[in-house]
This record gives structure tokens, sequence and C-alpha cells, in this order.
């Protein structure tokens, strides 16, 4: 697909339904984010053969601990698998890999994985994949808050603390590239929320939802909802003619 004018920067994905189509299927949840993990594979290089810059899929939030131990091992387990069968093939295609969370809490083998996997692309210069990993949005803002206090009191700055303060100190800032705001977020599953997924970056980013599975999600349908994006109107809260985009 040729660029368009309004051809969004940042997509982010919070990649729902791998449980509903398990169920579905009659198979274990697992098997659903097995499936879910293919679906992610295709649509990485379909991000990538399109020619966007970042990507960033919600794959363990801070609030998933609560599943099975089978079901959050099962996970894990699956990084590790990914990282094995797919590298090659990532850095083949220029994905640069960036991971948004405390990832250091996860198994030492998914840690080992992902550390190879961030080392082994960090010279790829196309897609930015970024992958949050035991992420919550409102853990990021507290943990740049407490960053910034300590910092603060380290120094003795009393002065007000401002947006772009936070903003540089958050997974999103601290990284050694410029990750911008999404631009849009998809959610699949039907599910009409945004379940602390880049809470403050998300401010002004349009939504699409699909009723898909996330396993049966396709690159068609991404390239269609990256297509609609340009027919979307942005203000940022300013009139239509002040309108930045
Ligand atoms: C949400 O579906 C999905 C998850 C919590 C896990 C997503 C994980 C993957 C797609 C695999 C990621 C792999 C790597 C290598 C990062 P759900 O379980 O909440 O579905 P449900 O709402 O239908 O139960």
């Amino acid at each position: 697909m040729a660029k368009q004018a309004k051809f969004p920067t940042h997509v982010g994905v919070i990649m729902d339904g791998n449980g509903r189509w398990a169920k579905a299927h009659g198979v274990p949840r697992v098997m659903g984010h097995n499936a879910g993990m293919e679906s992610m594979k295709r649509i990485v290089i379909a991000a990538s053969n399109l020619g966007l810059e970042n990507l960033t899929v919600y794959a363990f939030s801070t609030e998933n601990w609560k599943r099975s131990t089978e079901e959050v091992s099962g996970i894990f387990k699956l990084i590790v698998k990914y990282v094995r069968s797919e590298l090659e093939e990532l850095i083949e295609n220029n994905v640069h890999i960036n991971i948004l969370g405390q990832y250091d809490m996860l198994p030492a083998d998914s840690v080992a994985s992902i550390d190879r996997l961030v080392a082994s692309t960090a010279h790829c210069t196309g897609l930015n994949f970024n992958i949050a990993l035991n992420y919550g949005g409102r853990d990021e803002i507290t943990r740049a808050v407490n960053e910034l206090l300590a910092e603060r009191l380290a120094s003795g700055d009393a002065s007000p603390v401002t947006e772009a303060d936070i903003s540089a100190h958050l997974y999103t800032g601290l990284c050694h590239f410029d990750i911008p705001d999404p631009d849009l977020i998809i959610r699949t599953s039907g599910e009409l929320r945004t379940s602390n997924f880049l809470t403050w970056q998300a401010a002004y980013s349009e939504l699409m939802f699909t009723d898909t599975y996330w396993p049966d999600f396709t690159p068609e349908e991404f390239e269609e909802m990256v297509r609609a994006y340009a027919n979307r109107e942005r203000r940022f809260g300013g009139r239509k003619e002040e309108s930045k985009a």
C-alpha cells in the first residue's frame, strides 16, 4: 500500500479475544494464546510492509498476573518460542524491538529470550515494534511520578512538575529512541475499553474496535483500519480550523 497523506505514525493494538477463540474451538486457553501469537507474527510483518514506523502490542498487563498459573506460564513460554522461531525473520525485515514494562519479573528463560530479542534487533532501523509486557498505564505513571520525586528530592528542585517531565519518565520517554503518542489504537474482540493501555499517551488517540477475535484478525483487516484512520478528523481539543493533523 502506498503511504497516505494521513498515515498513522504509531498504532497500538489491544490483542483481545484469545480466550473466547479457544472456547469457541473447544481447546485450552493457552492454545488461544498460541493462535494469538501466530496472529501477532502476521500483523508485525504486515505493519512492516505497510511502512508503519511504530507498532505497540499489549501482550501482558500488570493485571494479567491474576490469571491461573497455567495460563500465565503458558504465555511466558510463548515468548521463548516466539524468539526462537521469529528472530531471524524479524532481523530480515529490519524490525527493531523495544519492551514497555517491568519484564525482569518474568521467569529467567523468558527474560533471557527478551534480552536476546532486544539486543539482536538493536541495529534494525525499520518498524519499531514495542511489546507491552507486565505493563499497566497507571503503574507506568506512578513509576514516573516517583522517579521525578526522587530526582527532585535529591537535587532540592521545588519547581512544579510539567506534562513534559512526566512524559519523559514514562517507558515511552525513557526509551533510547522517540516513541510518539499513538495516533490509532485498535482493540479486537468487541470489548469497548482501553484497559490501562498507554493511559497517558492515548489521551488523543483515535480508537477503533472490531468484533473479530485476535487470532482471526487478518493483515487485510489491519490494513483496512489503518486506511480508515485517514478519514478521522483530529482536533486535539481545538476548533476544526485549528486542528493539527
Ligand atoms: C487477551 O485475550 C490476550 C492476552 C492477555 C495475551 C496476549 C498474548 C499473546 C497474543 C501472545 C504474545 C506473545 C508474545 C511473544 C509477546 P484474553 O485472554 O483476555 O481473551 P478473552 O477476553 O477472550 O478471554
